[in-house]
């Protein structure tokens, strides 16, 4: 058998991507929120207004969980639903909505894994400063206990942060992501508060609530352009800052010392005592996977001066990321070398294409079920060389708000009609399902 007993097949989507009706229920606005409607941010000027409507839909939703047969599923709560402004006492009608959530999911025989925060900081939390503020890990952590206290009883898996380089990257430096700031000093404070946030949010979850809890990176395996030195550097630096930046500090309670050394002056002073909450353990790492990075020295883009680039000829996904499968083996393969058998998930892992129109109840998206063989395959390979992953999420569950690319990427196991909010499982999700049956087997 490739894939253990208990294996968990799920499909994972956050908050602000599916849920629609921002406001509703005395919910406050977020950043995303804030964000989206800010003219020039989003392609298409979309918004996260209506998005999928799952904020209304969701029992259609899990009813077609159940048709796909998975037996995971993992959402977002959103800060600013549970708590308008960040900070203060649970607003009921959120908390019912999750409550209910959650509740259905149980009853449905799917397992939920919770993340806290998948980047929709509350806005009134931006204005006091947001990650770029030390008191943002304390924030964090209120709201985190509030969560443990209103459903810890029921999720068996939380999950502190999605990606926290995205946040501190897009959101601080490149200003791709909201809150939209172009600081690199930023983007190192951000980095920081997020950590001390998740290590004071495991600290609440320990004496609030039982089952497990770790938190989701996005690992890139970096590879040189060529093979000159100055890029086998380049893609060193640059897996210091993507990859090793959260993950030293929580296995090993520390920073790359080449960050500093990038980052000069605006490399902030580290209380020592905040790693002893960083590196407080987990119950496991979720690792979302999408693509490689390949690299190249760039003295032009301080401060970690490394880029992008890619292979030409190389197979692509719609939005333009290279398919390349043997990474997923690799990347969790590293991460057991690096930092130890810690039980994994493959918390996200999926593609954009531009899909046929549905015909006949159903959408052929053959490059998307092909991804998914071949993503499978290398998660099997992982396992067969000694990884203990325990689970694996398609990103996603719904075609959603992809960000900063607004609906024009689809990245869904599920088409979603956003004029009528119809929903038709794709010929990759009727795939997945047989996958999730056989726990693996007729992965192709
Ligand atoms: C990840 C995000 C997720 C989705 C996918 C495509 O970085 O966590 O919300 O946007 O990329």
């Amino acid at each position: 058998m490739a894939f253990p007993r208990d294996f968990l097949w799920g499909a994972a989507t956050s908050a602000y991507q599916i849920e629609g009706s921002p406001l509703e229920g005395g919910a406050g606005p977020s950043i995303w929120h804030r964000f989206s409607h800010t003219p020039g941010k989003i392609r298409n000027g979309d918004t996260g207004d209506v998005a999928c409507d799952h904020y209304r839909r969701w029992r259609e939703d899990i009813a077609l969980m159940r048709e796909l047969g998975i037996n995971a599923y993992r959402f977002s709560i959103s800060w600013s639903r549970l708590m308008p402004g960040g900070r203060g006492k649970a607003n009921p009608p959120g908390r019912d909505f999750y409550s209910r959530l959650i509740d259905a999911l149980l009853e449905a025989g799917i397992r939920p894994m919770a993340t806290l925060y998948h980047w929709d900081l509350p806005a009134e939390l931006d204005d006091a400063g947001g990650w770029v503020n030390r008191d943002s890990l304390h924030w964090f952590a209120d709201y985190a206990e509030t969560a443990f206290r209103a459903f810890g009883d029921r999720i068996p898996l939380w999950a502190t942060f999605n990606e926290p380089w995205m946040t501190s990257d897009s959101g601080y430096r490149t200003g791709a992501h909201a809150p939209g700031h172009r600081s690199t000093a930023e983007a190192a404070r951000a980095a920081h508060h997020i950590l001390c946030g998740h290590g004071a949010a495991v600290e609440r979850f320990r004496a609030t609530a039982r089952g497990e809890i770790g938190l989701v990176v996005n690992l890139e395996p970096k590879h040189p352009a060529t093979d000159d030195a100055r890029d086998t550097a380049a893609a060193r630096r640059a897996d210091a800052y993507m990859n090793r930046q959260y993950l030293d500090p929580i296995f090993f309670g520390a920073y790359p010392v080449e960050l500093r050394e990038l980052f000069g002056a605006d490399w902030p002073l580290h209380d020592l005592k905040d790693f002893e909450w960083i590196r407080r353990p987990i119950d496991f790492l979720g690792v979302n996977y999408y693509s490689r990075g390949v690299t190249r020295d760039d003295p032009g883009d301080p401060p970690i001066r490394a880029s992008r680039t890619s292979v030409e000829g190389a197979e692509r996904t719609g939005i333009g990321w290279e398919v390349y499968p043997d990474g997923m083996r690799e990347i969790l393969a590293w991460v057991k070398s690096r930092y130890g058998d810690i039980p994994l998930y493959v918390t996200e892992n999926g593609a954009a294409y531009e899909d046929s129109a549905p015909a006949d109840g159903v959408v052929e998206d053959p490059r998307r079920v092909s991804f998914f063989e071949r993503h499978l395959d290398a998660v099997a390979a992982a396992i067969a060389e000694g990884v203990d992953v325990r689970g694996y999420f398609a990103w996603s569950l719904l075609d959603n708000f992809e960000w900063a690319y607004g609906y024009s990427q689809r990245f869904g196991l599920v088409h979603v009609d956003f004029a009528t909010q119809q929903r038709i499982i794709k010929r990759s999700g009727l795939f997945y399902r047989e996958v999730a049956r056989s726990n693996g087997a007729a992965r192709g």
